[in-house]
């Protein structure tokens, strides 16, 4: 099965292609510290050659950023990561991080006292920030000084991701934060060069992804896409085929991989969009490694299939890898998954993040059970 078959991903040979998708978690401290809980979680779902995809990290303490949140700019965020890091290495795992900025998705709260939000554009999301409950702020529209400066956030993070022991990076540009901001045209209503025509919206995605390149090097640095999945923070791009051809065209072509979520993704949209498609997105990067995500934690058929029939596709599995430590194992053997318990996706302790049983404990428990009854009767 192609699943379980080795694929060189960047600088690294992976041995399967399931991937752990990136996963908010807020098991960080206050001050967005990873914790040991943290470097428990990631040690029981890593294998040998395998993908993990660490939750976003806020690039700079500029963004406003949530507590319990991840970061990567500080002494102690880094002697976190290091631990996790060591953990998943210690099994010959590999470990990338996802270099987040929320753009106007963040809050002011957690700014230094007057200052703003920034993002592409002077629009605010129609919505409750669910993060503050209280509604999104209106930011200041980003400067080409602040461009610069956000730039320079992401090569400084994706530096320190390294020296804290990352494989490499994940530049987070999916789900409706900063840079799906500048590629949408909804929010993005700007009229110097880097709004309006695709080239424009798609010009600081590319000034990102480069800086990170020429800092760390194409085969540690990955992306994320998600065409279709901005929408609940209303990013929505009118042209998405036209412009996520174009940003994949122009990208650097040796990067790690490019990671796009699936239209059919039921996290991130109320309604899954069916009628679209990554076919032309997969064309285009043909012949390297392709994650593809959203829709899979329901299916473990589908994971295989999708891999058996796309030539150099991984899959990240999101919400099953959260309650199967021993997903991989579970999909070699066909073994059931544990149902994921939403409940704790977003609290603060082991429950429901680091107490799912593995499948060989759930079969020694009946076994034993069965024994003792046995014995009983
Ligand atoms: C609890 C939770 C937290 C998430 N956090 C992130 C994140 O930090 N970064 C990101 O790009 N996507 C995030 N996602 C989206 C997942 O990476 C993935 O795309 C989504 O869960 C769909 O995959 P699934 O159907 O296998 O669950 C999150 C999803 C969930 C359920």
């Amino acid at each position: 099965m192609k699943l379980f078959e080795p694929i060189q991903l960047g600088a690294y040979q992976l041995q399967h292609r399931v991937v752990h998708a990136p996963l908010t978690r807020l098991r960080n401290t206050e001050n967005n510290v990873p914790t040991d809980l943290m470097v428990e979680y990631h040690r029981q779902r890593a294998t040998k050659g395998g993908l993990l995809i660490a939750e976003g990290s806020a690039v700079s303490a500029k963004l406003g950023g949530f507590p319990h949140t991840p970061g990567l700019f500080t002494k102690e965020q880094l002697e976190g990561w290091s631990k996790v890091t060591q953990g998943v290495h210690e099994k010959e795992g590999i470990i990338f991080s996802q270099l987040w900025h929320g753009g106007r998705a963040g809050s002011s709260l957690y700014l230094e006292k007057g200052q703003q939000l920034i993002g592409s554009s002077p629009i605010a999301i129609q919505k409750m920030n669910i993060m503050t409950n209280s509604p999104y702020e209106v930011p200041r529209e980003a400067t080409k000084d602040d461009i610069q400066d956000i730039i320079q956030q992401f090569v400084t993070a994706a530096k320190n991701a390294i020296s804290a022991g990352f494989d490499g990076v994940e530049i987070h540009g999916a789900n409706g934060y900063l840079i799906q901001q500048f590629i949408s045209t909804s929010s993005n209503k700007r009229t110097d060069d880097y709004g309006g025509s695709i080239p424009n919206r798609a010009r600081f995605v590319l000034e990102v992804t480069e800086a990170v390149v020429n800092a760390i090097g194409a085969g540690r640095t990955g992306i994320r896409f998600s065409p279709w999945g901005g929408e609940y923070i209303d990013a929505v791009d009118e042209t998405s085929y036209e412009t996520y051809s174009y940003i994949l065209e122009h990208l650097n072509p040796n990067l790690a991989y490019v990671h796009f979520i699936e239209p059919r993704d039921d996290v991130l949209r109320e309604t899954p969009d069916l009628e679209n498609s990554l076919d032309p997105f997969r064309k285009i990067w043909q012949g390297r490694p392709f994650i593809s995500s959203g829709g899979y934690s329901t299916s473990p058929e589908l994971i295989a299939t999708e891999a058996e029939n796309n030539v150099n596709t991984l899959i990240a599995v999101g919400r099953a890898y959260i309650s199967n430590p021993d997903l991989v194992e579970r999909l070699k053997h066909g073994w059931s998954l544990n149902k994921y318990k939403r409940e704790y996706f977003y609290t603060s302790d082991a429950v429901g993040y680091t107490d799912y049983p593995i499948y060989n404990d759930i079969v020694t428990t009946a076994d034993s059970t069965e024994q003792q009854e046995e014995k009983a009767s």
